[in-house]
């Protein structure tokens, strides 16, 4: 890595709230068709300024967004030419990997002027970018679930939501079966049945009873991740529910979760598809629901615990591997930004927000 590609203006600026800092992993930057071939669209995770932009062959590259020469966005109008990227200013060439191929008014190349690669892979619907704070290759590949080439399962439905809050304590409702009955308002709550972690995986398995108006009915709910950002959950009893969630920090303090849903067929499409969207709306809502407590809790380090509660501690140890930094360990509750000067927090009803906090696309 170069210097003109290590450093991007106001990286490290924003206030700890945290202990940590940006994970590293496997991270969903896209839908497959958020970025046609040859269109170039600006993003921002981890804490930098990126341009997404697809090849003409087809093929996904993720790269630092400022160009080495006098700092354009190539997200904002950038070419592509072929298997390389333009620059929308002067017109400078980079390949993939970030070289400089091209300068057109000129004869040589500037083999100093180096954009920063992320390695990408598009599985299916999803465009996944390997992200490391010192550059550090990807240390597993995805393992692609069976259900994104199963004819059994109908289209996807797309679900974004942006947080105030680290990917981290979002996750850490994978383990916790408790807050169902206080957050969600639910009279049964999952039951773990086991929380086995092994190097970047992490698997959950929990039987949950859904009440419905004819009863109640058996399900489960299996949680399979790989990595902070790549998650498949598996909804079953109602309806056989295949949920990808991917996180995507947008820097130390806050994320994207992008929600991927697919129905299998029950039969007739027109009954799937309204089991299926009754399904996503109550996810959705979920959601929601969640969405104050993780904006406006305190990170606490070492939590008080009761001797019931589930492994919190063994998803954090499990979680820990993801950052480089190693946490800090010279405060033990880390707390939310206090409020502008003159004003008190204000609590808003999830109920109130809930449609504008998310968007729902097919
Ligand atoms: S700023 Fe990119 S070519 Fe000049
Ligand atoms: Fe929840």
């Amino acid at each position: 890595m170069t210097e003109t590609s290590m450093t991007q203006t106001g990286e490290g600026s924003v206030e700890a709230r945290y202990p940590f800092g940006v994970p590293s992993g496997w991270f969903q930057v896209a839908w497959s068709d958020d970025v046609a071939t040859g269109e170039v669209i600006p993003r921002y995770y981890f804490g930098r300024h990126l341009a997404l932009w697809r090849d003409e062959r087809g093929t996904p590259h993720l790269n630092d967004a400022f160009c080495p020469h006098l700092g354009a966005h190539l997200g904002f109008g950038g070419r592509i030419k072929g298997e390389e990227i333009a620059c929308p200013f002067h017109g400078w060439q980079f390949d993939a990997e970030g070289t400089n191929t091209c300068i057109p008014y000129s004869n040589r190349t500037n083999q100093r002027a180096k954009l920063r690669a992320y390695p990408v892979v598009e599985i299916g619907h999803f465009v996944m970018a390997w992200y490391h704070p010192e550059g550090e290759p990807p240390s597993w590949d995805i393992d692609e679930p069976a259900e994104l080439t199963d004819p059994e399962y109908g289209e996807w439905t797309n679900v974004t939501f942006s947080v105030d809050a680290a990917a981290q304590e979002l996750a850490e409702n994978s383990v916790d079966g408790p807050h169902f009955r206080y957050v969600h308002n639910t009279e049964v709550v999952p039951e773990i049945q086991s929380y086995e972690t092994d190097e970047w995986r992490a698997r959950m398995r929990s039987v949950q009873r859904f009440p419905t108006p004819r009863g109640v009915v058996d399900g489960r709910i299996d949680v399979d991740n790989q990595g902070p950002g790549f998650g498949v959950t598996r909804f079953s009893g109602i309806v056989d529910t295949f949920l990808v969630g991917a996180a995507v920090p947008v820097d130390a303090n806050r994320c994207e979760v992008r929600f991927s849903f697919k129905t299998r067929s029950l039969g007739d499409a027109k009954t799937t598809s309204s089991v299926g969207r009754a399904f996503v709306t109550e996810v959705c809502k979920q959601f929601e629901e969640d969405r104050p407590i993780w904006e406006n809790k305190a990170h606490i380090v070492r939590p008080a615990l009761a001797d019931t509660d589930p492994p919190f501690m063994k998803f954090r140890r499990w979680y820990a591997q993801f950052y480089t930094e190693g946490n800090s360990g010279e405060r033990d509750l880390w707390a939310p930004a206090p409020p502008p000067p003159g004003e008190q927090p204000v609590f808003i009803r999830p109920e109130a927000t809930a449609s504008s906090k998310h968007r729902v696309s097919d």
